[in-house]
């Protein structure tokens, strides 16, 4: 026993020393190098610029050092030729950098980030990303604009589709498994992809959910509830940043010295490299922060960004404002060190070129498999009246409706630029795939695309759902209608949607609506139409393998709401953290309830909307199976802890259904009364377990002072002593709470 561990001590000793050995090469060769730069090159590598094909411009500028870091060419012949033009004809050989955004999938397309994140489950998002890695860099791509981790509480915002959803803890986890996927092992490892964190910070918290908006979040609350899953990527060693297109309280993030320096550097100690955003920085002129492009380019670099894309700020004003002295040249080398430090450990000084894969490095079966899985787990069941789903496969007749059931390109998503629509396979195709040989299926398109507002064809809709034994329609939105500056006033169906649900209502079949959406929808009245509801955010190459499957009950739903659904729109922002406020909803009286004439003082004053109410439509966390988990009353290893013990609290969960199922298991806490006012409860952790029928778990969480903390008024985080509540739950809305004290 003790020379196995002796063994083992040397072991991880040697490799420590290994690693400090190789990044104390790498810190010397960077020196070494930036001695022989001249000023023009050393801010060619701080210019990123996007590249397609082999232009004489770009050839000259690449062989004259003025550009470090091309994106968007996912040629391997023009990557090969780019770089070796590079290495073999520029006056210091530095290799490039060539990135993509890979933001959910390569060519295999897995579900988008919000969906990925419906999934709970970080090691397929982890998996995921690793085989989206394994396919970019087979083209020469080594850098992806990924993971996206602004939380957002805002349906109305486009990109709402990049994030993770609204809670800080589970974007802080999906973000460290997609950073873990992309980076693999070692950097160096031809399939490793730099990750990068973005976009830093509090892009979505644009005012009204409106892209590129401004954003107004006081420190504590940049603190509490943007920044964790920013610091638990510098902790996973995101090798870069980018900063964000938004100003924070008045300053833009591309000039921000208090978010890229103060924080990222001096207080996490980040030695990364921090991009620019698409033209951010000039985007200070419009923003009124910099009276030109020279201004922004000095305030850019004051603030600590490392590399200008595609604003040729930097190629334009650097080596002028530090000629002039208005900049020092220590910053400059500060910002080449952090290019040539990526560079050297993505080992592309040794290795620049890729070599021409021997097989189709794309859509492999395990790949592909993965991506039903992910689908699969993504998916939310929100309604199943009288267990409407899983349907029989004895059935004879189904009626597949709404365009969306067969439209490749819709299901991919956005921000997927190098996907193949062609190899999407759709679930009206799966369905025909599997059950065309002895189920008669119908299919009725009825609107070409969600936005199509005709009702021509609502009658043969109508038809065939009345002629069949089981009715799926499909609605949501176009892809196109999700992502970047795709913002939304209006969350309802796109088109004749909504009329088209009311009109299968009519037809006195029970039907099982599925939603494929790049965002929460306004969804109340469709859901309480129909009998079952599936719910996708855009769910990738394999929806429709993953879709039939739940609906005939082979894949069972075990998907969890990232992001609360709206009752209306004029409850944003509406979210399962809020505060308790000192009038919390008691004794709702609804619109339609209030007697005509009534006085004013009828009402009760509580916090809530007369015609919402105060609750989401669904909750966040919340996703239903075909079977059923009951939960025992938490469980508590002590009721009071001090700032240095381990809390253990425990709940039985039992399968009490008919299926072996997945579960995701959520603890939450509430700081009952805090210096500051404290959220009605918030998501500490969480566990997915999966349970036969019939089975029971102990599931189990530690809670330490660490977990009960929070920023304070005098911006020091910190737990306060006082009593705390505690539940261990399906969802966000249910489950039984304990309480304990820390003394
Ligand atoms: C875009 C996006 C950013 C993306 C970049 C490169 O405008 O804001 O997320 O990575 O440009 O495409």
């Amino acid at each position: 026993m003790k020379k196995s561990f002796i063994i083992i001590y040397l072991f991880v000793f040697a490799l420590i020393s290994c690693n400090k050995q190789r990044e104390d090469s790498i810190e010397l060769r960077i020196n070494k190098l930036i001695k022989q730069m001249t000023l023009d090159e050393k801010v060619g590598q701080m210019n990123q610029l996007s590249g397609v094909g082999l232009s004489e411009d770009m050839i000259e500028m690449i062989k004259s050092g003025q550009v470090g870091t091309l994106l968007n060419e996912v040629d391997i012949e023009t990557v090969n030729e780019l770089q070796r033009i590079a290495v073999e004809e520029s006056r210091l050989g530095i290799p490039l950098i060539i990135a993509r955004d890979v933001i959910h999938g390569f060519k295999t397309i897995f579900p988008i980030p919000l969906g990925q994140a419906s999934s709970w489950n970080p090691e397929i998002v982890k998996s995921a990303a690793r085989v989206s890695a394994q396919e970019a860099s087979s083209v020469g791509i080594r850098w992806t604009f990924a993971p996206m981790i602004d939380v957002t509480r805002d349906p109305r915002w486009g990109r709402i589709a990049e994030s993770f959803g609204e809670d800080s803890h589970l974007t802080s986890v999906m973000g460290v498994a997609m950073i873990e996927g992309l980076q693999g092992d070692t950097l160096s490892h031809p399939s490793s992809v730099a990750s990068c964190a973005k976009h830093f910070a509090a892009y979505g918290a644009t005012e009204s959910g409106k892209d590129y908006n401004t954003t107004w979040v006081p420190e504590i609350q940049l603190r509490e509830l943007y920044l964790p899953p920013f610091k638990a990527a510098v902790d996973a060693k995101a090798a870069t940043f980018m900063c964000s297109f938004n100003d924070i309280n008045g300053v833009p993030s591309s000039g921000n010295t208090f978010l890229n320096r103060m924080i990222l550097r001096n207080e996490w100690g980040y030695n990364g490299l921090v991009v620019s955003d698409w033209g951010s920085i000039e985007q200070m002129i419009p923003h009124g922060f910099c009276k030109d492009i020279n201004d922004a380019a000095k305030k850019s670099i004051f603030a600590g960004i490392d590399i200008d894309m595609m604003s040729n700020a930097y190629s334009l004003n650097l080596s002028e404002l530090v000629q002039s002295g208005a900049v020092s040249i220590s910053m400059i080398d500060e910002a080449v060190a952090n290019i040539l430090r990526l560079k050297f450990k993505l080992g592309l000084f040794d290795n620049p070129y890729t070599p021409k894969p021997d097989n189709n490095p794309f859509y492999k079966p395990r790949s592909l498999e993965l991506a039903k899985q992910t689908a699969i787990e993504s998916t939310i069941l929100l309604k199943n009246k009288n267990n409407l789903l899983p349907l029989s496969e004895n059935i004879k007749k189904i009626a597949v409706i709404g365009s969306l059931a067969d439209s490749k390109i819709d299901q991919l998503g956005t921000w997927c630029f190098d996907a193949e629509p062609e190899n999407s396979i759709t679930p009206l195709q799966a369905l025909k795939e599997q059950y065309g040989s002895k189920i008669d299926i119908v299919y009725e398109p009825t609107l070409l695309y969600s936005r199509d507002k005709s009702d021509l064809n609502f009658k043969k809709a109508v038809k065939a759902a009345k002629e069949s034994d089981a009715v799926i329609l499909f609605v949501g939105e176009e892809a196109v209608l999700s992502g970047e500056a795709r913002c939304r006033a209006d969350i309802n169906l796109p088109g004749a949607q909504s009329e088209l649900v009311n009109e299968i209502k009519k037809s006195g079949k029970p039907f099982t609506m599925v939603v494929m959406t790049g965002r929460p929808l306004t969804l109340e009245k469709e859901v309480d139409m129909a009998d079952a509801v599936l719910f996708q955010f855009h769910a990738g190459t394999m929806t429709g393998p993953a879709i039939v499957d739940l609906l005939f009950g082979k894949a069972i739903p075990s998907g969890k709401l990232p992001i609360t659904l709206p009752r209306m729109v004029g409850q944003i922002p509406i979210y399962y953290s809020h505060k308790k406020t000192g009038r919390p909803a008691s004794n709702i009286t609804f619109i339609d309830e209030i007697e005509v004439g009534a006085p004013q003082t009828s009402l009760g004053f509580t916090s809530y909307f007369l015609d919402a109410g105060d609750t989401p439509l669904f909750p966040f966390g919340y996703g239903l199976s075909y079977t059923t988990f009951n939960y025992s009353i938490p469980q508590l290893s002590s009721t009071s802890i001090n700032k240095t013990d381990t809390l253990t609290v425990f709940c039985r969960v039992r399968n009490i259904g008919e299926f072996d199922a997945s579960e995701v298991v959520q603890l939450y806490v509430r700081d009952d009364v805090g210096s500051l006012v404290r959220p009605v409860k918030e998501l500490k952790q969480f566990k997915k377990i999966f349970l036969k029928k019939g089975q029971t778990e102990i599931v189990d969480f530690q809670i330490t002072a660490e977990d009960l903390s929070f920023w304070n008024s005098d911006m020091v985080k910190r737990a306060e002593p006082g009593s705390f509540t505690v539940w261990i739950a399906s969802d966000s809305r249910s489950g039984s709470d304990v309480n304990f004290i820390l003394e």
